[in-house]
């Protein structure tokens, strides 16, 4: 009994992994979740690059404290009200908001896509109908290194403003190219079910 319990163990604890692998037919899911996040990354950055050419950087800081996930939160009610059995949030390893700390599970995909960063589907692991998609950010561009980057790209009045905020941040020393984190989209397949 004992040693069957402990292959099951190791079978559900793999099956994150296998089921990259498995051959699933995962193209349904993976374009509704790339749908989704591309539309939460495009609202973001939408609002985060009107922020920054009309106003202050210190005002942007305050801004993404203030709205990034009030505006994560309507995109998920938005996508709810279509219908969409979808739920988006993003994550890093090195988070400035510890709202966006990975589990550790979600943190070896998440160190999986700083070797190969590309799209990911996993299953979750105690509900067979759930799905993660993990979409890549990257440091895209010089605007993200003014909140990101090393000492030598944020201004001291901006370094102070995030400092105050966020005094555990570990979110900068980046570079462009950088993996910066990833959107996660929580699918579930049978729309039925709640
Ligand atoms: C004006 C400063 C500012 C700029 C510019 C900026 N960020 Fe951020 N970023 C923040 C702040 C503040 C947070 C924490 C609040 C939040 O968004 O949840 C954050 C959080 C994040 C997170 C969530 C993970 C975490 O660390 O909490 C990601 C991913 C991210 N930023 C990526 C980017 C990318 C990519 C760019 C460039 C396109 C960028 N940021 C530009 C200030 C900035």
């Amino acid at each position: 009994m004992r040693f069957k319990f402990k292959k099951i163990v190791i079978v559900s604890s793999l099956l994150a992994v296998t089921s990259l692998y498995s051959g699933e037919n995962f193209e349904p899911i993976k374009i509704d979740a790339e749908l989704a996040s591309d539309f939460l990354l495009k609202t973001l950055g939408g609002e985060l690059k009107k922020q920054v050419t009309t106003g202050n950087l210190v005002n942007a800081v305050d801004f993404c404290s203030q709205q990034a996930l009030n505006i994560t939160e309507q995109v998920n009610e938005k996508l709810k009200k279509e219908g969409k059995n979808v739920r988006l949030r993003r994550v890093s390893i090195k988070n400035r908001s510890s709202i966006n700390k990975p589990t550790s599970e979600e943190a070896k995909i998440l160190l999986m896509l700083e070797k190969t960063p590309s799209s990911v589907i996993t299953k979750v692991e105690d509900k067979s109908e759930t799905y993660k998609y993990y979409q890549p950010i990257k440091i895209a561009n010089e605007m993200c290194l003014k909140c990101h980057g090393t000492v030598e790209d944020i201004s001291p009045e901006v370094r102070k403003k995030i400092h105050e905020i966020y005094p555990q941040d570990l979110a900068t020393g980046y570079k462009i190219g950088d993996l910066r984190g990833a959107v996660i989209v929580t699918i579930t397949k049978n729309s039925e079910s709640k």
